[in-house]
């Protein structure tokens, strides 16, 4: 496995194992967990090279506390990536992706003003600035994404198909501790009690998939609300029933296509977001 710093390097590296185009690639900002490592092992089963990115990206972080707070473990997560049979690991400085500032400014409309993009201004934009730059520098035939951050992955897909760039976008399910707790790097920075209390979110929510449509789209949204809030370690942010397409607010359980239920909560400071596509009827 390379560890590679430096752009000119990765673009050696890749030139000289003739992997241009072909590349399966894993964005990730570092502090590996399972999940992390289940997009890798897709990758390594479904390419020749995969490319794994390490960079904790500065520009999609709206408050710089949360920034500074991101978990970082470089040495840990080359042990983690060793295993999994991936060729390159590339871990460039903020200098060396930003000599300057990134002013390229992105529009993807309705996708990015509701959830995260409504919480977090700029966090989309900074997203789609460091993966095209990525998508630039790596050229991958797939790049693959875990289902957690479901907006992203939204917002991603849409980034692609406006700049039409030649790369499939795998969504990869989320991994989830043995609690139900969706694995998150952020899950790093919970005391032992908070992890034990998160695990709430992913419990209502896989409740609130049972028979769904016996309440209607706003008494499901306040039941979830109300049952995490009752947790005394978690507080709300935000609960939306979106279409998995538009990421729209649904209004009735016959609006088209596939409702999303997206959750972000606090659990003490630490920030985490979760989903469950719902799936039962009963109608
Ligand atoms: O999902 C993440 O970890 C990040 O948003 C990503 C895609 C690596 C871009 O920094």
């Amino acid at each position: 496995m390379f560890l590679i710093e430096t752009i000119k390097g990765l673009k050696n590296k890749l030139n000289e194992l003739k992997e241009t185009g072909t590349t399966g690639f894993v964005p990730t900002m570092g502090a590996l967990h399972d999940g992390h490592i289940s997009l890798v092992r897709q990758a390594v089963s479904e390419n020749k090279t995969v490319v794994v990115s390490i960079f904790v990206n500065p520009t999609q972080f709206n408050d710089p506390k949360d920034l500074e707070r991101y978990p970082r473990n470089l040495n840990a997560d080359l042990g983690l990536l060793e295993k999994t049979g991936c060729q390159i690991v590339f871990a460039p400085t903020p200098e060396e992706i930003y000599p300057g500032p990134d002013t390229r400014r992105f529009n993807f409309g309705a996708l990015e003003t509701i959830m995260e993009g409504k919480h977090r201004p700029g966090h989309f934009n900074g997203v789609a600035q460091i993966v095209s730059k990525f998508f630039d520098i790596v050229q991958p035939g797939k790049a693959y994404f875990g289902l957690k951050d479901f907006q992203q992955l939204a917002i991603i897909k849409e980034m692609v198909s406006q700049l039409k760039l030649p790369v499939e976008i795998v969504p990869c399910p989320i991994v989830r501790e043995k609690n139900g707790l969706a694995m998150s790097s952020r899950n790093e920075l919970l005391s032992a009690e908070e992890r034990i209390n998160a695990a709430v979110i992913s419990k209502t929510l896989f409740e609130a998939n049972k028979p769904f449509e016996q309440k209607s789209v706003r008494e499901l949204a306040e039941w979830i609300s109300e049952t995490i809030n009752k947790n005394p370690y978690l507080t709300v942010e935000y609960v939306e029933i979106v279409d998995n397409r538009q990421l729209q607010p649904v209004k009735s359980w016959d609006d088209e296509g596939e409702k999303v239920c997206c959750v972000a909560v606090f659990c003490g400071k630490v920030r985490l977001i979760d989903n469950v596509v719902l799936t039962k009827k009963t109608k």
